[in-house]
């Protein structure tokens, strides 16, 4: 490691598999480049710190060892015959690789990690290691990996002051004091955790551009800025950064910027050829704009495609894309105004734009129409514009989930988005084809992800939020990997291969989703925190304001009506399987029922519970549940070394409390507005 921050999964804890055996001695490769020199210094160091042996790196020389040895080579060198019989080298992509044991009685087996590229050797050799972590045996590793989604991005919401907007494990690992960070330790091993899940691309500062972060296209920070996206590269990553749409205005003095001003234009072409002088890799621009209080093309009475459509032109002489974000929704709603529905606001947007944007142009799509709760519909933008790119977004950073205070393992509710059942072209037309872009053809696409990372020294304040880092990032390397064996890779690296770590963690880790929403707002009506930090309950922190985010309850029933029939119409933007499920009670999942329809109190849940007695009995489950999570990670004292047992104990213990707080003030709100009284006669206040 480059720093003394934790090493997450990359820990190469000593492996008995490992020890005392005579491992690979040399580390072959026909040519150096720095993700070579990267994907080299990584084997070396994680098999030293497994084995005790530490294998010589020779470059460019023979393969004839005395003894086992790795080879790293690229599809375009000769490589034995055994490699090309049954495994496809010709199908490798440009970030694909080939894994194979090769048996050779004189010399004792070669491990083969073959790439189309570079790139493919660096996370040839990442999976590597990942498999020793796990002791697989080496004779037995014989595979074939291309990622699913061309793109696997990470955003940062960082400040250049070093604060992180909606950060909940310290201060930016990029930014301090206006500048970018000097040491670089910390950035290295970033990039090296970021390659080892098969990261492609970042964007450093916050979706919000304040003023500060407007200038980091500017010639005093470019230079800085060049420094990291050259560690980036090494590693595989092209660095993007979020711009101000208002850039011209602001650091050019234009007196518009209007996306048709050919003035602008101009401005933008000459910013795109400045920033690729310093940063020939440069990935692109992430842009936030007409979207809560940011500026946009709305002020010029343009659309979101000619805004789009100018930055991209001034990016594509260089291979450079935009991402352009759709979370774009009024946020001055008067909470009267029954008829207006934010969760409409995306699709309304975007959805008559489909076909006007550039080819280099992608449009960035939350998860979920509202804003990242623990439990919402999926967006019915995803998939609806078969002529525009599009990415998903996910967010990693626990905003409303728990802030790494609380665990909660979110890889389970990802699963279900990518799982989901678009119907776009009939059956089988799931959110992960559609961003992988096997649905429409698509030239540019992917996931990406607001990350949760900080400069505490665990990276993610609760350590067991490294989970939900690790695990995006398989997932966006591949949406088909199952939770069970994201989880079972993910601990045995962490905390190593002892059956009951591994059986009691994986218990925790799938529950946890579960546990927060069950003691925190109930049905999918979503919300329910404090304004602004949104942490801890308060039901109606939002009922009154210009957010959008009502749950409408009065002494009868609660929950949002959506339907077509008689409610805002949003479950008409979703295909007819969906729609149809969404409109009628009787299909409407139970989950959901309140983000779709207002129902009285005694409404009954398929499950056979009234709305009511649902709510009791989830807010008394969930706390108990917390509860459950500590003894179980009790058991585990002794397993795990104490400094990371004792930092996960506390978290948890103030989580206990704190679900308290949460299932009294849910209960007792409902029991004062409804009237009824719980079945079971526990304590409401
Ligand atoms: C949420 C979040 C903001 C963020 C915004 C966004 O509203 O609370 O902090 O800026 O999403 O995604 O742009």
């Amino acid at each position: 490691p480059y720093s003394a921050a934790d090493r997450g999964w990359l820990r190469y804890e000593p492996r008995d598999s490992l020890q005392g055996l005579p491992v690979w001695s040399r580390i072959f490769v026909s040519e150096w480049s720095d993700t070579v020199e990267a994907a080299v210094r990584e084997l070396r160091y994680g098999i030293r710190e497994m084995s005790g042996q530490s294998p010589d790196i020779v470059v460019g020389g023979e393969s004839l060892a005395q003894g086992a040895f790795i080879r790293c080579a690229t599809v375009r060198e000769s490589l034995p015959n055994e490699l090309h019989s049954d495994l496809p080298l010709q199908d490798l992509n440009e970030e694909g690789y080939l894994l194979k044991h090769v048996a050779d009685k004189e010399n004792g087996g070669c491990l083969y990690i073959v790439g189309r590229t570079d790139k493919g050797i660096l996370y040839g050799a990442f999976h590597l290691l990942r498999l020793l972590q796990m002791e697989v045996p080496a004779e037995r590793i014989d595979l074939v990996e291309n990622p699913r989604n061309p793109l696997r991005m990470m955003n940062h919401w960082d400040n250049m002051d070093g604060s992180i907007e909606r950060g909940y494990a310290g201060r930016s690992i990029f930014f301090k004091d206006q500048r970018l960070i000097e040491d670089d330790g910390r950035i290295r091993d970033y990039a090296r955790l970021m390659a080892s899940i098969g990261i492609n691309g970042i964007s450093i500062n916050n979706v919000n551009v304040h003023e500060a972060e407007t200038r980091l296209i500017t010639a005093e920070y470019l230079p800085q800025v060049a420094r990291v996206a050259g560690i980036f590269s090494a590693h595989g990553i092209r660095l993007f950064l979020s711009i101000n749409y208002a850039s011209p205005m602001q650091l050019g003095g234009l007196a518009t910027a209007d996306p048709l001003d050919s003035g602008v234009r101009q401005w933008w072409k000459e910013k795109a050829e400045e920033i690729y002088r310093y940063i020939p890799d440069f990935g692109g621009f992430v842009v936030k704009a007409d979207s809560e209080h940011r500026p946009g093309p709305f002020t010029y009475n343009r659309t979101h495609a000619d805004g789009s459509n100018m930055l991209a032109e001034a990016l594509a002489p260089y291979g450079g894309v935009v991402i352009w974000r759709c979370f774009v929704y009024n946020c001055m709603q008067d909470w009267r105004d029954r008829a207006t529905d934010r969760a409409r606001a995306a699709y309304d947007h975007f959805k008559p734009l489909d076909g006007q944007f550039r080819d280099n142009v992608i449009l960035q799509i939350k998860n979920g129409p509202m804003d990242f709760q623990v439990r919402e519909a999926v967006s019915p933008l995803l998939g609806a514009m078969p002529q525009t790119n599009q990415m998903l977004e996910f967010q990693i950073t626990q905003e409303y989930t728990g802030q790494q205070k609380h665990l909660c393992y979110l890889v389970p509710q990802w699963k279900d988005v990518l799982d989901f059942d678009t119907y776009a072209r009939g059956e089988g037309s799931t959110i992960q084809r559609v961003a992988s872009g096997e649905l429409y053809d698509y030239k540019h696409c992917g996931i990406t992800a607001v990350i949760n990372v900080g400069d505490d020294e665990n990276w993610t304040g609760h350590t067991l939020a490294q989970a939900n880092l690790y695990g995006y990032g398989r997932l966006a390397w591949n949406p088909d990997l199952s939770e069970a064996e994201i989880t079972e890779e993910w601990i045995k690296q962490t905390f190593g291969t002892h059956a009951a770590v591994v059986e009691q963690l994986t218990t925790m880790l799938a529950e946890s989703w579960r546990i927060y929403e069950n003691y925190t707002s109930p049905l999918g009506v979503g919300w329910m925190v404090n304004p602004g930090h949104h942490y801890g309950p308060n039901v109606d922190g939002y009922e009154y304001s210009v957010w959008g985010t009502y749950h409408f309850a009065d002494c009868h029933g609660m929950g949002v009506n959506r339907t077509v029939k008689d409610g805002t119409g949003y479950t008409g933007q979703y295909f007819a399987e969906n729609a149809e499920r969404y409109e009628s009670l009787d299909s409407c999942p139970d989950e959901l029922l309140l983000f779709f329809h207002h129902v009285p109190y005694t409404h009954r849940l398929h499950s056979g519970k009234t709305v009511i007695q649902h709510i009791y009995d989830s807010h008394f489950e969930g706390a108990d549940g917390v509860e459950a999570l500590i003894e179980r990670w009790r058991l585990l004292e002794g397993l795990v070394d104490p400094k990371r047992h004792e930092a996960v104990m506390g978290r948890l213990r103030h989580q206990a409390e704190h679900s308290k707080e949460w299932r009294d003030i849910i209960n007792t709100y409902f029991y004062r507005k409804s009237g009824i009284g719980d079945e079971l006669k526990r304590m409401i206040y």
